[in-house]
């Protein structure tokens, strides 16, 4: 993985079919994903529950990509080296998680990945700016976590103090939730770099329809642009 601030899209597989999710990573792959975006969700850090470190290691055979885990867990610690045999590339935690979020920081960089910290929609960015130099992906919530296809809540004021924390620092600017063409331009335009979208990605297609995939990712990537 080499930084830039390019736009990239992160499709959220959260949106994809369960019961189809080799053949959804290779679709959203082939129609342009950047990263591909795994929820991890313990039904207690959030009121849902998604997948563990076994599913995770299934998806890695498929994903050519870069896989980007975000782990709406609380524990979290524990679970790094699970997570790290899995193959996640990114694995991110929430700053609310837990009172040390600069030793997961730097746990996770030990067990070899890049780091991330996740931060909700109701917690102030100064919470994480102390960590910047052992962190490589900020993901700010639009969306309270726990759901696909939640309506989006602007965050463009933190996301702005953030870029300038950041300064020259290669560290990513993460968007996650309720991204579409309308949203994500406002964000692009705050400093982000990365866009995670479920629905706004899977919407009217299919994995035989896969070309809906491709025309959505498109038309959020290009509004981005424009943006800048
Ligand atoms: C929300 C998840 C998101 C979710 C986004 O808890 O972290 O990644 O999949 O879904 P959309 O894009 O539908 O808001
Ligand atoms: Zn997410």
């Amino acid at each position: 993985m080499t930084f830039d601030r390019s736009i990239k899209i992160a499709p959220s597989i959260l949106s994809a079919d369960f019961a189809d999710f080799g053949r959804e990573i290779q679709a959203i792959e082939a129609q342009g994903a950047d990263w591909v975006h795994v929820d991890v969700m313990d039904g207690h850090f959030v009121p849902n529950l998604t997948f563990g470190p076994p599913a995770v290691a299934a998806f890695r055979k498929h994903v050519k990509t870069v896989m980007d885990v975000h782990l709406m867990i609380s524990p979290v610690d524990t679970y790094i080296d699970a997570y790290a045999a899995a193959g996640a590339d990114v694995l991110t935690a929430h700053v609310e998680a837990g009172p040390h979020i600069h030793r997961t920081m730097q746990a996770i960089r030990a067990a070899g990945m890049k780091s991330g910290v996740a931060v909700n929609p109701g917690t102030p960015i100064e919470a994480i700016e102390h960590i910047l130099d052992i962190t490589d992906v900020v993901c700010i919530m639009t969306v309270n976590p726990g759901f696909g296809g939640q309506k989006y809540i602007d965050m463009t004021a933190k996301v702005r103090k953030l870029r300038a924390l950041i300064g020259d620092r290669p560290v990513h600017i993460e968007i996650d939730g309720g991204m579409d063409p309308v949203t994500a331009p406002l964000m692009a335009a705050a400093g982000a770099d990365v866009f995670v979208a479920g629905s706004g990605v899977f919407k009217g297609g299919s994995v035989n329809t896969p070309e809906v995939y491709g025309k959505n990712i498109a038309a959020i990537r290009a509004a981005a642009q424009a943006a800048l």
